[in-house]
């Protein structure tokens, strides 16, 4: 994070936020409709950048290892796996309502305050003889006015007048008391009102399979996975049976999960929607905290390579009584975001936990026979676990610059510039013929396009003067462009004749670079 104040982060935000939408980055799901709450859509140039960075940690993670192996599991989710697992009963968050706007709000949330509570056992109405019976508290904090707490109380028991037309104003408050009360979350933080009980809300999206239209059929429920993890220990013996290979391995998965969060926030930080990088590492329990703390330092190296630097990263090592109770360490790997130090990636050693479950629940073997010592034994596992949508977010924020520079007439301007690793750039190249009303550069810089593009995100443009069109790109992170001019066709005489000028985005130097080795020198700074 910045040390700049809240307020210049929460602007800046706001700039990363409008620049996202008007560069086609990310746009807010139905937002025609007015939005759905906790989705977003990848525009052309995200969805460029997430499958960059998708694609790399599958090469970096599967491709270039013997010992890790991908998986492709489905979404929809056999209840008995997440009974299993323990989402259907515990994967939940504290929740609890306000009775007077209906806000939802999550209990562990809520910041304790302290005053006076007034109390009322019900309201009535002496016109129409109307009255209600029910328990009701509103809280008012030193300096409140105590008329504020009634008139709330009003607004709440108006709430069950079947005659609409009576005013709140008109209804008696009954039996009020007053009690000094200090450190409470029994009450809305907004608006002074009193919250129901906490109670578990299940964080799963259930839906229902096959053409029964009976409801009470439980066995139709299935799920929207909650977390890639759990199709990889239920197929862990598929895998191992099928594939022949030795602990320690891994299993690696990327793909959606889904999440019913209660307050999804921060741009895409928090979805109700988004994908997951996910290892399962399986080894024999000796081997499991040395492989946390080797897991650890390779993902902090992946985070450098996608241009996330060290220092901009956290490594929070969870303390005893805050992890799981099956798990020996936990490592979050935290980003400096603009509105504060979040969570980006977990790596948890989680023993044999999972594949201990599923054995259980399914009644099948999950053990593993090691040939050497003749021993069947249940793998442990180390589980790095990367949110895709979160890590896309964090390079946004990592890439957006705003600098002050001299144009050639001397003049200030601010330029904006994403300085995207070129290895994750959703544009590698931008390609401009320097006039478009001149065929043969036009003609040559479209050769360049077609000879470039089967390997790479290629932009042509021969729009506007070419400082806007570096800036164009600029503001979306393409690291290199091309321009094509006189000399390239040869105008100016042989020496220069099909050499191009390349510029590079952040130092913006440009340099003469043969077309013939364009494509080579590309592919070495992009792969
Ligand atoms: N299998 C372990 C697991 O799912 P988690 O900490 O709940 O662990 C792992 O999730 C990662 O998934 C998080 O570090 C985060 O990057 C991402 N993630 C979790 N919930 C998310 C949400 N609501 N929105 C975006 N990313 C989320």
């Amino acid at each position: 994070m910045s040390d700049a104040s809240p307020e210049k982060n929460t602007a800046l935000m706001e700039k990363i936020v409008s620049l996202c939408k008007r560069r086609g980055f990310i746009f807010q799901s139905a937002e025609i409709y007015g939005g759905l709450n906790g989705c977003w859509d990848y525009g052309p140039l995200g969805a460029e950048l997430k499958r960059n960075l998708k694609e790399y940690w599958w090469r970096k993670n599967v491709q270039e290892r013997e010992d890790i192996l991908g998986l492709d599991g489905s979404i929809l989710t056999h209840q008995a796996v997440l009974k299993a697992s323990g989402h259907v009963g515990g994967f939940s968050d504290p929740m609890c309502d306000c009775l007077l706007s209906k806000a939802r709000l999550r209990a562990d949330q809520i910041e304790p305050q302290s005053g006076t509570a007034y109390w009322f056992t019900g309201a009535s109405h002496a016109e129409s003889g109307w009255s209600v019976e029910r328990e009701y508290g509103v809280l008012a904090m030193a300096g409140d006015d105590e008329n504020k707490a009634r008139k709330t109380a009003r607004q709440y028991y108006a709430q069950f007048l079947s005659d609409k037309q009576i005013s709140p104003k008109t209804l008696e408050l009954i039996g009020e008391r007053t009690e000094v009360v200090t450190e409470t979350t029994r009450f809305n933080p907004e608006n002074g009102s009193l919250l129901t009980e906490a109670r578990a809300f299940n964080l799963m999206f259930q839906t229902r399979m096959g053409a029964s239209s009976d409801d009470s059929d439980e066995s139709s429920i299935a799920y929207l996975r909650p977390e890639t993890a759990q199709s990889i220990f239920v197929q862990f013996k598929n895998v191992l049976d099928s594939s022949r290979v030795k602990l320690p391995f891994g299993i690696a998965q990327i793909g959606k999960s889904f999440r019913n969060e209660i307050n999804p926030r921060n741009f895409t930080f928090r979805s109700r929607e988004f994908e997951q990088m996910e290892i399962e590492f399986f080894c024999r329990p000796e081997d499991g905290l040395r492989l946390t703390d080797e897991w650890l330092e390779r993902r902090l190296t992946f985070y450098e390579e996608i241009g996330i630097p060290r220092e901009h990263l956290h490594v929070l090592d969870i303390p005893d009584g805050e992890r799981a109770f099956y798990s020996q360490k936990t490592y979050d790997i935290e980003y400096e975001f603009p509105f504060g130090i979040q969570e980006l990636e977990g790596i948890a050693y989680r023993s044999d936990y999972d594949l201990g479950v599923h054995q259980k629940g399914s009644g099948k073997s999950m053990e593993y026979f090691d040939e050497e010592t003749k021993e069947k034994l249940l793998p442990h596992v180390v589980e790095p676990s990367a949110g895709c949508d979160r890590t896309v977010l964090a390079l946004i924020c990592e890439a957006y610059d705003e600098e002050t520079v001299t144009d050639e007439k001397g003049k200030e301007e601010i330029r904006t510039v994403m300085h995207f690793s070129p290895r994750i750039a959703p544009i590698k190249v931008g390609i401009f013929p320097l006039l478009k009303n001149k065929p043969e550069l036009v003609d040559k810089a479209r050769e360049i396009q077609r000879l470039l593009s089967p390997f790479m995100n290629v932009f042509y443009d021969e729009t506007a003067a070419i400082g806007r069109r570096y800036r164009r790109q600029d503001e979306v992170g393409t690291p290199y462009c091309v321009t094509v001019d006189f000399d390239t066709i040869g105008e100016n005489g042989e020496e220069l004749k099909d050499t191009v000028t390349l510029r590079e985005r952040d130092s913006m130097k440009q340099e003469r670079i043969p077309i013939a080795k364009l494509r080579e020198f590309l592919l070495d700074r992009i792969h």
